[in-house]
């Protein structure tokens, strides 16, 4: 896949899609949400894929929405801004949501604004200790508009929401992974490593397992207890008919005849 703003490699079943704007800071132009939109779909149903990890070129993650290119220069143009804002939106906060297959935000340095959004619709993420993180919107007389807000209001405890989004004071990873927004921070130079690590141990489980757990738990947060507990049991006739019961032929069976123990390891490393 050839983009203009993202750079995209697949290697061990992982892919790592690159916001590639650096001389921008990486900042979220029109047409790098029409190529995230795309090369998404096109990951979706590409069966080297098992695991999406999203980082940024350069010393930054993503600079938010592009101040220029978006806010700026489609002011006279509301059908265009209408579109572009529809479909970043609609990559951050639905279709990693409820993406298919595991995401994980390697935030590897700047993640302002707009970029909570990329960070929150993953299902993981890992920050380099030395990344800064602001709610930077205030300081330019904004406030954490599109999806931003929501996206705060699912992570934070409302403390720090309010506590960043009214003072938009910066913060680094250390203290994101502190207050709960990203998983663990790691030393910079270490980042790639941790994360690929992460993202292989991820890749070596059940796809469709994988995505059972992914929506259970994103599904279940919007619905009442009777809702999800229905929702799960169908769920659990989806995932035996896809998986042609394999958690139970395989995955329990295998733990009964005791060739290994699933509270301690994986069933993918018994037959490693
Ligand atoms: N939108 C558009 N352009 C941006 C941008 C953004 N969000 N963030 C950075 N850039 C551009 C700068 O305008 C500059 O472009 P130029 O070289 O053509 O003048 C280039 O990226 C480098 O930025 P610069 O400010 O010179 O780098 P820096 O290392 O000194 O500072 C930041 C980096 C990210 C701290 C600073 O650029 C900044 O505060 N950006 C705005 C971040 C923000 O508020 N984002 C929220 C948007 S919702």
């Amino acid at each position: 896949m050839q983009y203009e703003t993202l750079l995209v490699e697949v290697a061990n079943k992982v892919a790592t899609i690159t916001l590639n704007r650096p001389g921008k800071k990486n900042a979220m132009s029109p047409r790098l949400h029409e190529e995230m939109t795309h090369a998404l779909e096109a990951l979706r149903y590409d069966d080297n894929v098992a695991v999406i990890v999203i980082t940024g070129a350069g010393e930054s993650f993503c600079a938010g929405m592009d101040l220029k290119e978006f806010f700026t220069d489609l002011k006279g143009k509301p059908a265009e801004y209408d579109r572009i804002t529809r479909l970043a939106v609609e990559w951050r906060g639905r279709t990693l949501r409820y993406y298919p297959k595991p995401t994980i935000a390697m935030v590897n340095g700047f993640c302002f604004g707009g970029a909570f959004s990329i960070v929150e619709g993953c299902d993981l993420a890992i920050a380099a200790e030395e990344a800064t993180f602001g709610l930077s919107e205030i300081n330019f007389k904004l406030f954490p508009g599109g999806s931003v807000s929501k996206s705060l209001a699912n992570l934070l405890r409302p403390r720090d929401a309010l506590w960043y989004g009214m003072l938009g004071r910066p913060f680094d990873g250390r203290v994101a992974a502190q207050i709960g927004f990203v998983n663990i921070a790691v030393p910079l130079a270490r980042l790639r490593e941790e994360t690929m690590t992460v993202a292989r141990e991820i890749a070596s489980k059940d796809p469709l397992a994988l995505k059972a757990t992914k929506e259970g738990y994103r599904f279940s947060l919007e619905m009442s207890w009777d809702a999800s507990m229905s929702f799960t049991s169908a769920k659990e006739f989806e995932l035996v008919a896809r998986q042609n019961d394999a958690w139970r032929t395989e995955g329990i069976a295998d733990f009964l005849k005791g060739e290994y123990k699933p509270g301690l390891e994986s069933h993918d490393r018994k037959r490693a």
